[in-house]
């Protein structure tokens, strides 16, 4: 019964599975593509940056992102929404205006299709472009951002 059950329910679930993001098949290899170069194993962690910030700045060094769990302090953790302002292409931004590291996402086509995966993988409902540490409790309970 319990097979029966799963197998009814497979065509509901299977495009679901198949429209979700994940970090290690999608996000890593974009990351290592458009980020790492400035936010690698080489970067600083953000505690040390923000120490020296314009210096690491001048250096090309941002904040260092290189795991999911670094990567995820960005998205959903101390700096819930930093990534998603940054990366933002100004539609949902009251002024209209792209985030910083937009850019980095590629040229022409390939920034749109970057964009939105990154848009899939934290999720429609979790994109909310706002200042890092403005989000309520419940706007950053609806960040998927999936391992
Ligand atoms: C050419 C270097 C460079 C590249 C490439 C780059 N960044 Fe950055 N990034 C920086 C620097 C420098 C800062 C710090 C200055 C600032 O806050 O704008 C920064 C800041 C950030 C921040 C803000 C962190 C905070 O203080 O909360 C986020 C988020 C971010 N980058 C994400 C990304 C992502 C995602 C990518 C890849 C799509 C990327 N960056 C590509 C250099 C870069």
């Amino acid at each position: 019964m319990r097979k029966l059950l799963a197998l009814m329910l497979l065509p509901v679930v299977l495009p679901a599975i198949a429209e979700e993001a994940s970090y290690s098949k999608d996000i890593r290899p974009l990351w290592e593509d458009r980020c790492e170069r400035c936010h690698g194993a080489s970067a600083p962690a953000y505690e040390d940056f923000i120490k020296d910030r314009k210096a690491y700045e001048l250096d090309d060094k941002g904040p260092r992102m290189d795991s999911y769990e670094s990567l995820l302090f960005f998205v959903s953790g101390p700096q819930a929404g930093s990534l998603v302002r940054r990366l933002d292409d100004g539609a949902r931004s009251p002024g209209g205006q792209p985030g910083n590291m937009y850019r980095h996402l590629g040229r022409g086509e390939q920034r749109k299709e970057n964009l939105k995966l990154f848009t899939r993988w934290v999720g429609d409902e979790g994109w909310i472009v706002k200042n890092a540490g403005e989000l309520s409790p419940d706007e950053i309970g609806r960040i998927r951002a999936p391992k």
